[in-house]
Parts: structure tokens; C-alpha cells; sequence
């Protein structure tokens, strides 16, 4: 079993990821905007090459654990590895997509322009784009369906649209895992169908995915594991084993309405 619950006596299941082989292992985190940890104490062992959600209430603290696990956020405690490396030595390792309502597009900036700072990495700070950096920019915005787009400015696009070039600069990252904020929320169908087949090719290609998700019905179908938090850590583990009636009870308490559980059908 790989399965393990907040509550449970820390005896290790022989299968778990151990934190010198997890793209992402969080020991101890506690993160703090003022007096109340919006994160207390959280344990992570992200799995490799697997699709974790992040799932919890509205103020849960999901995005804070993100973007503490990339530094963007200094915890008042505790520790993230990545690949069994600290943090620093690893950023390029790890592409994100935040939140979409954290972003202001205000700045006139073209599609393709977002798409090539994914590219920083390899290109350096002051290189310049050559006619492969370009092609490689086109082809991450053709894998997400946005290539007609790629001349226009960012802040002329509807969210969805946005959501995708996002998804098109994490893609030119080439990265090993990436951290995705909610990347369903307000699209349309298409474009959802269109997020979750890039991330299960990355999945497939051995690489990493988490990402915060608020939709309880597709969870089974997308993830491979789930992480359930509300300030405090209440399960991880595979979806079958850590996704049930009764962890999501203890996450959303009385949030969650009979009638959404029977139509999730779990264990
Ligand atoms: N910049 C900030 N300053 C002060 N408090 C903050 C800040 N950002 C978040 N918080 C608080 O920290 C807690 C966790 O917020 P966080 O954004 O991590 O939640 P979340 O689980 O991502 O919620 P949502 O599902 O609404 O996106 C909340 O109580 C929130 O009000
Ligand atoms: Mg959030």
C-alpha cells in the first residue's frame, strides 16, 4: 500500500517514494502571511512520473504550498528537495503555471514573446532568439492549439486561450516536473480536453505533473494520485487509496453536500 494518511503510525510502506528519489519532497513546511499558518507542518513526497492533484476547500493553502515549494514564498519552517537536491540547484528543473487571476496582462506583450520566456533557460539572459528558439516556441504553441495566435498581444486573449499559451511556455521549459495552479479553471470543454491530453503526454514521457485541481468528478480520471490538504495535510497517496469518502470529509467537512459524495461514487 502506498497510501498515507496524516494519521497514520509513520511506518513506511515498502513502495513509497522515498524523499532522495521524489522530484519534489516537503518536510516540516509551515508558511505564515501572519499570525495563522496558511500551511502548518506539511509532508509531501510527489511521486515521479505520475499525476498528482493538489485538492482542498478555498483557502486550503494549496497555492501557497506551491509556490513555497518554489521558493517564491520563504516558509517559517521546514524544507523542500527537488530530486533529492535543495531547492536553489533546481529551479531549472521545474516550470509552473500559476492561478490564472494572479497574472495582469496590462503589459503589451505577444503570444510568442510569452512562449520564448520559457526559453530563458537555454537561451540566457541576453541571447538571442534564433530561428530554432522560434520554431521550438511554435511548435509548444501548436501542441496546445494556439499557433494562429502567436502574433497577437497576450491581453487580447479570452482566459481559456490565456490558460494555453501558459501551458505552451511550461512546455518550452522542458522541464522534469511541473507545478500547475489550477490549470481547468474557467475553460471550456475543448480547452480542457486540450490541457489534460498535453499532460498526460508529459505523464507518458516520464515526466512529473501536479497540479491543484477543484473538480472532484474528474479526479479519477485524471490523476494517479492526489494530496488532500486544508492547512494541514490530510492524505496522499494513490487516487483509489487516498481519495475517498472519508478524506474528503475531513478535508471539506460539511462543505461537501451528500449528494456531491454519492454522485463521486467512492470507496
Ligand atoms: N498574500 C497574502 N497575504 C495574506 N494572506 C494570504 C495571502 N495569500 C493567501 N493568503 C491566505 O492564506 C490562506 C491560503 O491561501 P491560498 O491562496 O494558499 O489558498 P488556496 O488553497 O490556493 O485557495 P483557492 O482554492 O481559493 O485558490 C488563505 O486563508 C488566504 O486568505
Ligand atoms: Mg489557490
Amino acid at each position: 500500500m502506498n497510501l498515507e494518511l496524516a494519521t497514520s503510525d509513520g511506518v513506511s510502506p515498502v513502495t513509497r517514494t522515498t524523499g532522495a528519489d521524489s522530484p519534489l519532497a516537503i518536510r516540516g513546511l509551515t508558511v505564515s502571511y501572519g499570525q495563522k499558518p496558511a500551511v502548518f507542518s506539511v509532508d509531501m513526497t510527489v511521486k515521479p512520473g505520475a499525476m498528482t492533484a493538489i485538492i482542498g476547500p478555498n483557502g486550503a493553502g494549496k497555492s501557497t504550498l506551491l509556490k513555497a515549494s518554489l521558493g517564491i514564498l520563504k516558509p517559517l519552517a521546514g524544507t523542500v528537495s527537488v530530486y533529492g537536491a535543495p531547492l536553489a540547484r533546481q529551479r531549472h528543473r521545474i516550470a509552473y503555471v500559476p492561478q490564472r487571476a494572479s497574472v495582469d496582462w496590462d503589459f503589451p506583450t505577444r503570444v510568442i514573446d510569452v512562449v520564448l520566456m520559457g526559453l530563458y533557460g537555454e537561451l540566457g539572459l541576453l541571447g538571442r532568439v534564433k530561428a530554432r528558439h522560434r520554431a521550438k516556441a511554435e511548435d509548444c504553441l501548436r501542441r496546445v492549439g494556439m499557433e494562429d495566435f502567436a502574433q497577437r498581444q497576450i491581453g487580447q486573449l479570452s482566459g481559456g486561450q490565456q490558460q494555453r499559451v501558459f501551458l505552451a511556455r511550461a512546455l518550452a521549459q522542458d522541464a522534469e516536473l511541473y507545478l500547475l495552479d489550477e490549470p481547468f479553471a474557467g475553460v471550456d470543454a475543448a480547452t480542457e480536453k486540450a490541457i489534460i491530453t498535453v499532460l498526460k503526454q508529459l505523464r507518458n514521457m516520464g515526466r512529473t505533473v501536479v497540479a491543484v485541481h477543484h473538480d472532484l468528478s474528474t479526479v479519477t480520471d485524471y490523476f494517479d494520485h492526489v494530496f488532500l490538504i486544508n492547512n494541514r495535510k490530510i492524505a496522499e497517496g494513490p487516487v483509489k487509496e487516498a481519495f475517498t469518502a472519508d478524506t474528503l470529509q475531513a478535508a471539506y467537512g460539511g462543505r461537501l453536500a451528500d449528494a456531491q459524495m454519492d454522485a463521486l461514487r467512492l470507496p
